[in-house]
C-alpha cells in the first residue's frame, strides 16, 4: 500500500527532519517523498541525501520577488503529489498564493505556546516574561505568522537559561511532530471553518494538549 506522503521543509539543522525520517521506519505510517530547504547551507539537506530522499534548495536569495520564490516553492512541491507539507524550521514567511493552494495540508513547527512569542527568540522571551511554562506548537499555516489554528503543543517548566530551555523544547518537538503528522496519515484529522476535528472530536482552540509534560 503506498504510504502517506509528506514533504518537509527546512532551513538548518533539521532536528525535526530527523525525528520524521526516524519515525516513518518505525511507524510505516508515511513517506518523505522530498526535502526542501531555502537555505544551500543547511544540515537537513544531508540527514535527507544519507536517506536517499529527494531534496531541493530553493534558496530565496535568488529570487528577485518573493512571489518568485513563492512559485518556485510551489512548483517542487506540487511535483511530489504530498497530502501534507510540514514546515520544520523553515524561516521564510509564505505568501497567500501558496499558502491558498495548500490550505488544509501545511503545517508548521513553533518553539512557543502560541499564541503567545510567535516570531523569534522564543525562549529569551518566555524567560524575560516570568513564564512558567513553555513549550511547543503545531499549528496549521495561514497567511498570517504562527497564527493559524492550533492542533497540538506540549510543555515544559521553564529553567532560566535559555540554551537549556530550548534543549527541553527541542525533545518535546522530536515526539509531538511525528505524532501529529502519524494522526494524518491515518486520517485522523479534519480542519472545517476553523476547527480542528480528531477522531471527529472538536479541539479546545489551543490544541491537544499537555500530554506531554516534563519536568
Ligand atoms: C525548531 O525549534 C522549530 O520549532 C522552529 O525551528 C527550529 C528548527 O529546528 N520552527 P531543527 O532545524 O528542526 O533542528
Amino acid at each position: 500500500m503506498q504510504k502517506f506522503p509528506i514533504v518537509v521543509l527546512i532551513s538548518g539543522n533539521g532536528s525535526n527532519l530527523q525525528a520524521l525520517i526516524d519515525d516513518a521506519k518505525i511507524s510505516k505510517k508515511y513517506q518523505i517523498k522530498a526535502v526542501i530547504s531555502s537555505n544551500p547551507e543547511a544540515l537537513g539537506l544531508s540527514r535527507a541525501k544519507r536517506e536517499n530522499i529527494k531534496t531541493y534548495c530553493i534558496d530565496h536569495r535568488q529570487f528577485a520577488q518573493r512571489t518568485d520564490f513563492d512559485r518556485a516553492l510551489l512548483n517542487a512541491i506540487k511535483e511530489n503529489n504530498p497530502e501534507l507539507i510540514v514546515l520544520a524550521g523553515f524561516m521564510r514567511k509564505l505568501g497567500p498564493e501558496i499558502v491558498g493552494h495548500f490550505a488544509n495540508k501545511m503545517i508548521n513547527i513553533h518553539p512557543s505556546l502560541l499564541p503567545k512569542f510567535p516570531g523569534l527568540n522564543t525562549h529569551q522571551k518566555a524567560i524575560a516574561a516570568g513564564e512558567t511554562e513553555h513549550g511547543c506548537s503545531i499549528h496549521f499555516v495561514t497567511t498570517e505568522l504562527d497564527a493559524g489554528p492550533i492542533l497540538a503543543q506540549a510543555r515544559t517548566a521553564t529553567t532560566p537559561n535559555a540554551a537549556e530551555l530550548r534543549q527541553k523544547v527541542q525533545e518535546l518537538e522530536h515526539k509531538l511532530l511525528p505524532l501529529v503528522v502519524r494522526w494524518f496519515a491515518n486520517r485522523q484529522v479534519l480542519l472545517q471553518k476553523g476547527i480542528i476535528y480528531l477522531d471527529g472530536q472538536a479541539l479546545p482552540i489551543q490544541g491537544f494538549c499537555a500530554f506531554l509534560k516534563k519536568s
